[in-house]
This record gives structure tokens, sequence and C-alpha cells, in this order.
């Protein structure tokens, strides 16, 4: 047996009870509780991981405010979550050829590539029996694990912030400049203006742009965060300013802003992420020919636009969801080298852990939040583990 947080049918009901469906006051501390679980019997393709670290991610919250679906009543009223994490090999099954005990991997949480790759179910969330990596250790399969990269440059909590903000950022980049180019070549345009909203993913995301050359923004109300995202050259713009697009004003000043810091041009990529009134702002703030890209729905599930005004505009919306393995495997390659990923300050124990989901959901991080889940780390990662 070994210790694990689970997300339980019966705690997301009690909660929503204690605060009559206000999902403004839900204390997901009081959701996500530290249970135990037996260890799936190991089979020759899987490989015995112990749990070092851990990032705190938005699809825990979404399973404790049950606001999405209510994950935790379709997997049969229980659920370990937890899809992003690094670990040390403790053993391997005997037709395991890429890791052996001794190594450090990450994970991905494509639970169920379709045949061309994408996900169709996600690890840990809706991916029938599998258990997520909120725990000590855990059985997995040689196929979600890439090794990691310990001499990238970044250190141990910056590694195990990026396994999936990093692969969803490379999807969402390399869809959206596609996508764009199939409209606007390099012959027309080289350097394109690319805006992205606050968040993980959307900083690395602006990463990518900023390293192939082009002009990246950071609309965010996080000082904390613009500053770390202005040392790499990306342009911060202060989202509070704009009172986060709360009236029609707003999304207007903050479109005279975008207009003035493009030269009139406006953006020709936008990471949306969140949607609710990010949304319209992020088209008010698009260039003819644009793209909206996202790949979460943060503050709002549906979107609602002016289908005319975008044909005229030619607009594109994308929606994307998680990497391919292969996908997963390219992106860890810039790790350290473009994915230069903001850590809270705070690097959490494992007790710790609800009340970083809560932080979290409160949005009092000052970057991604990371999880320490052994007290004692392997001799290979202690010098980058500050
Ligand atoms: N489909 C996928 O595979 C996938 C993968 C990763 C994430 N996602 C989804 O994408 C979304 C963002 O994920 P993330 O990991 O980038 O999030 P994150 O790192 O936790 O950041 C969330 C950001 O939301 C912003 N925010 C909070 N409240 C806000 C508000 N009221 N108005 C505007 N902005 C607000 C904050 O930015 P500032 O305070 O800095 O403005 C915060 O930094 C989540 O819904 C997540 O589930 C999906």
């Amino acid at each position: 047996m070994v210790r694990a947080y689970a997300i339980t049918a019966d705690a997301v009901a009690a909660e929503r009870a204690r605060v009559n469906d206000d999902l403004d006051q839900v204390d997901i501390s009081r959701v996500v509780q530290l249970d135990s679980l037996e260890l799936p019997k190991m089979g020759p393709n899987d490989v015995h991981l112990r749990i070092l670290a851990a990032s705190g991610e938005h699809n825990v919250d979404h399973a404790a405010l049950a606001d999405t679906v209510n994950i935790a009543q379709l997997r049969g009223g229980k659920m370990y979550p937890g899809n992003s994490a690094l670990g040390e090999v403790v053993s391997v099954g005997e037709n395991v050829t890429r890791l052996k005990p001794g190594d450090i991997a990450i994970t991905h949480c494509n639970g169920d590539p379709d045949r061309f790759g994408f996900p169709l179910r996600i690890w840990a969330y809706d991916k029938p029996d599998s258990i997520g990596w909120y725990a000590e250790e855990s059985v997995v399969g040689e196929w979600q694990l890439i090794p990691a990269p310990l001499d990238c440059g970044l250190n141990l909590w910056e590694i195990a912030a990026l396994p999936l903000r990093a692969p969803t950022a490379y999807h969402l980049w390399r869809r959206a400049l596609g996508i764009f180019r199939v409209k606007v070549s390099r012959e027309h345009l080289s350097e394109i203006n690319v805006l992205g909203f606050g968040g993980g993913v959307s900083e690395l995301f602006l990463m990518l742009a900023k390293h192939e050359g082009h002009r990246a923004f950071f609309c965010s109300g996080s000082p904390e965060r613009r500053a770390a995202l202005e040392k790499l050259g990306i342009t911060g713009i202060d989202q509070k300013k704009y009172n986060r697009f709360a009236g029609r004003d707003d999304i207007k000043g903050f479109t005279a802003e975008v207009k003035k810091l493009t030269g009139g041009e406006g953006m020709h990529v936008v990471c949306d992420m969140l949607r609710g009134p990010v949304f319209p702002a992020g088209i008010a703030a698009s260039a003819r020919q644009g793209v909206n890209v996202s790949a979460g729905w943060q503050l709002s599930k549906s979107i609602t636009y002016d289908s005319a005004g975008a044909s005229v505009k030619q607009l594109t919306l994308d929606h994307t969801h998680y990497e391919t393995l292969v996908g997963c495997a390219a992106a860890t390659e810039l790790y350290g080298k473009v994915f230069k990923p903001t850590v809270h300050k705070e690097i959490y124990a494992f007790e710790d852990l609800p009340r970083a989901m809560v932080e979290m959901h409160k949005n009092t991080v000052t970057g991604i939040p990371i999880i320490r889940i052994a007290k004692d780390l392997p001799a290979s990662v202690r010098s980058i583990a500050p």
C-alpha cells in the first residue's frame, strides 16, 4: 500500500452541499484528500516508479469542482488524480528496454492515442482505471514514460513543472502556426505577433514563439509572471489594468494598447486557454487572418462569436487537446533551451498538496506549483534540487 491522493464523488457532493453549489466558495482541500492504494501487479512492459515530484494541474481543479463533468462520479465514485510527474525507476518488467532501475523519467498523460496519435482519453482523468501520480509510488507502462533530460540546464522542480504543460503548448503552437501559414506564407510575413493570456501553458507557448523569432506578448494579471517573461524578451500587458475584461470599455482599452504595441496590425496568433471574458478580448485583439487557439476552458466551457465578423476578418478558431506521444518526446527536447518555466516560490511538501491546489485555484501562486513527493532524493538529482 502507498499513500495517494483521491477525489471521491461523495467528497465533491458534500462540498457542493456545504457551499450551496456556489463554485466560488468551494474549498478544494476538502475534496482532494489523502488516501491509500494498492499498486497494480507489474506486467512485463511495466515500470515501478517512485514519484519524486509532481506539478499542480488545472484538470485536478476541474475534477474537484466537477465544473466540466463530474469525473469522479463518472469514474465510479473515486479517482486518483495527478497526471504530471517525475520519478525514479525502481524496477522494470522483462520487456522494458528504454529504462532501467535508477533512471529518472517524466510522464505524459496521453491515455489513449487515436489513430493519428491524439488522446481519446487523458490519464488519471477520463481514462478508465487509470491511477494518477499524486502518490508515493506507481506502476506504469513503459510507453507512458520519457527519460528526464537532467542535463538540460533546468533544476529538478522546473523539469517537474513541464510534463503536462510543455506538450500542450508545443501542440498549440505547431497547430496555430501551421494554420496561420496556410493563410499567410513566410514570403509575405516572416515575423508575426503572438499573444498569450495568463497561465503556465500560455507562458510556454510564448517561449516557443519568441524562440522562433516572433514578437510575443503576455497579457497577465500577475506582475511576478510578467516580470519573468519580460526577462526572456516577451512584452507584458497588465490584464488587471483592463479589469480582466469585465466590460466593453475594458476590451476597447485593451485593443487600443494592442494596436499601439503592434503598429496597428493586431495579433496574428492568440493563445486563449481561459475562455469566458478573455475570449472576446482575444478576438478583438486579432489581426486579419488571425488564429485563436485554445486547449482550455478555465473560466467558461462555451463561447459565442460573430461568425460574419470572423469571416470578414478571415479568423480561424482552433481547439486542441494534448499532444501525441511523438509530440511529447519532441517537446521534451526543448526543456531548458526554449522552455524555462516560472515555478511558484514555495515547493510544497506531499502533505501540503491540498493547500497547493487551493492556492492554484485562488490564483495566489507566482508560478507553476510543484509538490515534492519524496523526502529523500536519489543522488543523481540532488545537485539540481535547490
Ligand atoms: N487540454 C489540455 O491538454 C490542457 C492542458 C493543460 C491545461 N489545460 C487547461 O487550460 C487552462 C489553463 O491551464 P494552465 O495550466 O495554463 O493554467 P495555470 O498555469 O494554472 O494558470 C491559470 C491562469 O489563469 C489566470 N486566471 C485566473 N483567474 C483568472 C480570471 N478570473 N481572469 C483571467 N485570468 C485568470 C491566471 O493568470 P494571471 O493571474 O497571470 O492573469 C493564472 O495564471 C485550464 O483550464 C486547464 O485545465 C488543458
